[in-house]
């Protein structure tokens, strides 16, 4: 089967080599010229473990190609994914309008029966509002179905995910297309992943209650770690305690400078918003969004603690991105701690093994320095801050890098390593909800 994939950002590219190893003949289309050129040279444009060696493959046997020529794509495939960007418009609510550019220019090519899946995170009811607005700009008058597919995979184990995904959730008013979607997908119906077929808007509704729900986890366990430092318990303890419990589960119980990413942030702002459009507010996840703002500020504090006065101070930061095996920097909470330190006075050296180029672009600031590893990090810092758990930073030469700080402060974000180890060796030591010597 001829698939289009339009959008190759991280779940468009992801999906359209996944699908192409499932066997489909895919096509990925991008407006971003400089991408489609990257990627016909072999180049994969961000950092995913295992993408570049499945794109290569796909291409290499000839299931897997790259154009900007959005007609031809479609011309040839039966079914046309939609994975483009729905940011947040900066009012709590999805920016729609490259959904919007796409459907319309697909309205000017379709000439026959065609299946548009939508793999975009999009509020309740945008399925339905693309399919009008395919319908009002049609050339021709030809039949068009539409099928939500929201996605769920991870950065950083994105392939895995999409290989062996916990489900997939399908909704489409379409017998037709759903079975048509489904055939996409036979490679996971024949290892029995489960598959959800339902509605549009309980498709769209089920990719923002989960992402909603998983947040919740992480601010709760944050507001955990909180009450853990005020009354000397070890937040690692409650949180594997608590995942102990089959009811509760040990995934999304990991404290730290709060949750990051692209989707978590957006998600959680749009389906608080659908809550109030409907005057049904989401109070939980109301909640959530504000505790994790607070526990970001919270980390500021922490550093000023260890610190006094950020004014004229050099800070180490270790980790840039939003979490490990990723280069994408999007909402990461080194973004909104780094410019509070630089705003305050101080002067920042950073390293990470794969976002610094992202980084760079969103931080313009003279007062960063970028290095090449945590040591040269250290050299000179008055403290060290961790705020992603990338592997390399597991098993630092903890002696070193005290050699190399002007003082042996460390803020461990990420909670990496023990604090008694840490005391031991002579550090000033703050984790997240484990006790401090600062
Ligand atoms: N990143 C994730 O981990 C993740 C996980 C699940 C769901 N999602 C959702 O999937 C969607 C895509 O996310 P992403 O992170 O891959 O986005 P992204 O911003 O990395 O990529 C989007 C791509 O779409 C392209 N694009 C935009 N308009 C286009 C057009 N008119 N024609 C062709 N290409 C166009 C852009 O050039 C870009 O390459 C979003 O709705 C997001 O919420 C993301």
């Amino acid at each position: 089967m001829n698939i289009t994939m339009v959008g190759t950002g991280y779940v468009g590219l992801v999906s359209g080599a996944g699908l192409a190893d499932f066997g489909m003949q895919v096509i990925c289309v991008d407006k971003d010229t400089d991408r489609i050129e990257r990627l016909n040279r072999g180049e994969i444009p961000f950092y995913e473990p295992g993408l570049e060696e499945l794109v290569t493959k796909n291409v290499r046997n000839g299931r897997l190609s790259f154009t900007t020529d959005l007609r031809m794509a479609v011309e040839r495939s039966l079914v046309i994914f939609i994975a483009v960007g729905t940011p947040d418009n900066s009012q709590g609510q999805p920016d729609l309008s490259q959904v919007e550019e796409v459907a319309k220019r697909l309205a000017e090519i379709i000439d026959d029966y065609k299946v548009l899946v939508v793999k975009s995170t999009v509020p309740v009811g945008t399925n339905r509002w693309v399919k009008e607005v395919l319908q009002a700009n049609m050339k021709k008058d030809v039949k068009i179905d539409v099928v939500s597919n929201p996605e769920f995979l991870r950065e950083g184990s994105a392939i895995e995910d999409f290989m062996r995904p916990d489900r997939v959730v399908l909704g489409s008013d379409s017998q037709r297309a759903l079975a048509i979607v489904k055939d996409v997908y036979r490679a996971l119906y024949l290892i029995e992943s489960p598959f959800v077929l339902t509605n549009l808007e309980t498709a769209e509704l089920i990719k923002y209650a989960s992402n909603s729900f998983l947040a919740t986890k992480i601010s709760f366990i944050n507001e955990v770690a909180n009450i853990c430092e005020e009354v000397g318990a070890d937040v690692h303890h409650v949180a594997r305690a608590m995942g102990l419990d089959g009811r509760i589960g040990p995934k999304f119980l990991h404290p730290g400078p709060g949750y990051g990413g692209s989707c978590f942030h957006k998600d959680t702002l749009a389906f608080a918003h659908l809550g109030r459009s409907l005057e049904r507010p989401v109070r939980i996840v109301e909640a959530v969004i504000q505790v994790n703002r607070d526990q970001r500020k919270r980390m500021i504090t922490k550093i000023e603690d260890a610190l006094g006065p950020l004014e004229g101070k050099i800070v180490g930061i270790l980790g840039l991105t939003f979490k490990p095996n990723t280069s994408d920097v999007r909402e990461s909470p080194a973004l909104d701690i780094a410019q509070t330190l630089l705003n305050k006075g101080a002067t920042i050296k950073a390293y990470d093994p794969a976002g610094m180029d992202e980084f760079k672009k969103v931080v313009r600031d003279e007062k960063v320095s970028y290095c090449n590893s945590a040591y040269e990090v250290a050299k000179g810092a008055d403290a060290l801050v961790f705020l992603t758990e990338w592997n390399e930073f597991r098993n630092l030469d903890l002696k070193k890098l005290k050699k190399n700080l002007s003082t042996p402060v460390i803020l461990d974000l990420r909670n990496i390593y023990e604090p008694e180890r840490m005391a031991e060796l002579g550090f000033k030591y703050s984790g997240v909800g484990r006790g401090t010597n600062i």
